[in-house]
């Protein structure tokens, strides 16, 4: 047998390894891995601790999510001491900068968005969702506000601690029997199918988001069926101390022109008229939506890729192709941000076969998974 040329081996590599060794793909690894490398040199690296620096004070969701999650309990706190306090404050009252007691204030202001802003939209057995719902401090004074409408709250929420402090508040309280969901997700990727809730709704959430606050309105838009109200600081109803506060505390501008871009039906824009931080004052933004999909309940939908989620026994997982994912879910809640995903290609397939091998093969967690069927 004569040795095969270069030529011949050369061909054979193309014909069985042309995905691994195609020309375009191995420029852009070229590219990447210089790329790479370029970042990792001693010179970069220290521009990149100045970068990294510089950047440290920006609001970028990871810093939101650190700075939000470490004060968990503090809102629940404060909305009870804030009812009692009759010291006085400067704050915004019918538009003028008045002092008044702060509890004065506090209860004008929660009963402006109970009953001017909210209770005109909603029937009984509505299902309202809060984004960026905290320690569900909110959900809560609307609950007993708006009693004895009778509603379903759901709270998504970026911090794991603050919404597991509403999630036993609400243990605390009783009033787990009026919640559907509480979830740790993004406002920028909502885990929810389109049209889940009748109303969807936000207090000071989308303040938070500076790099994002496109997708995050469209998300929010997305997951409502009928009316969405943001109740959220506005830098262009804002008068110039307001605008300066705004600009220091790097809260989101432009809502109007964001909503007006995405094709929003804005009904009502308008400022709130008291405002407990006078530097603050909440506007007051309703859409209205033409439902596309008749009334179901809300299901849990894939981060990602928006696919219907399903129940396991340490969480939700995606089964779509690109995602082949596990989302955690602890003491009951959804942890469903994007990087909260655990890539498990296998994870059908072992659960499926421990099912078929012997009991003493069937360790936690396999054993524990609920719904077989499932994956059967
Ligand atoms: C000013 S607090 C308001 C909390 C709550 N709405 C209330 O009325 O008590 C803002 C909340 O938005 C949350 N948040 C910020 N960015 C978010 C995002 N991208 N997705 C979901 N929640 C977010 C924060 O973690 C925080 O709990
Ligand atoms: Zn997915």
């Amino acid at each position: 047998m004569t040795a095969p040329t270069d030529r011949e081996i050369r061909h054979e590599l193309e014909k069985g390894y042309g995905h691994v060794i195609g020309a375009k793909r191995v420029w852009n690894i070229r590219i990447a891995h210089a790329l790479r490398t370029l970042s990792g040199t001693s010179a970069s690296r220290r521009l990149q601790e100045w970068r990294n620096q510089l950047m440290a004070v920006l609001k970028v969701e990871d810093q939101v999510l650190k700075s939000y999650d470490r004060m968990a309990g503090v809102y629940n706190e404060v909305n009870q001491t804030l009812r009692n306090d009759s010291s006085f404050v400067l704050c915004k009252y019918n538009g003028e900068y008045v002092r008044r007691a702060a509890k004065d204030i506090y209860a004008d202001q929660l009963r402006y968005f109970s009953e001017a802003v909210m209770r005109p939209r909603l029937r009984d057995d509505m299902t309202i969702l809060e984004i960026g719902a905290g320690e569900t401090t909110t959900i809560h004074n609307l609950m007993s506000s708006l009693a004895p409408l009778n509603l379903r709250w759901s709270g998504l929420e970026l911090s794991w601690s603050r919404i597991a402090e509403g999630r036993r508040w609400a243990i605390e309280h009783d009033t787990m029997g009026q919640i559907d969901h509480l979830v740790a997700a993004s406002a920028v990727d909502i885990p929810f199918a389109d049209d889940s809730f009748d109303v969807v709704f936000t207090n000071g959430c989308v303040e938070q988001i500076r790099y994002g606050t496109e997708r995050a309105l469209s998300e929010i838009l997305r997951v409502a069926r009928h009316t969405v109200i943001l109740y959220e600081p506005s830098y262009e109803l804002g008068d110039k101390y307001q605008r300066i506060y705004l600009e220091g505390a790097q809260y989101c501008r432009g809502i109007p022109a964001l909503l007006n871009g995405l094709g929003a039906n804005v009904v009502r824009h308008e400022l709130a008229p008291h405002s407990f931080n006078p530097f603050c004052c909440y506007a007051v933004t309703v859409i209205e939506k033409a439902p596309k999909h008749d009334v179901r309940p809300p299901s849990l939908s894939c981060p990602q890729c928006k696919k219907a989620l399903k129940p396991i026994a340490e969480g939700y997982f995606c089964d779509s192709v690109d995602c082949s994912c596990v989302y955690p879910s602890i003491w009951n809640i959804a942890c469903l941000r994007q990087e909260d995903a655990i890539f498990a290609s296998k994870y059908v397939e072992m659960v499926t076969a421990s099912k078929r091998t012997s009991p003493d093969m069937q360790s936690p967690p396999f054993d524990k998974v609920s719904d077989a069927q499932t994956f059967t």
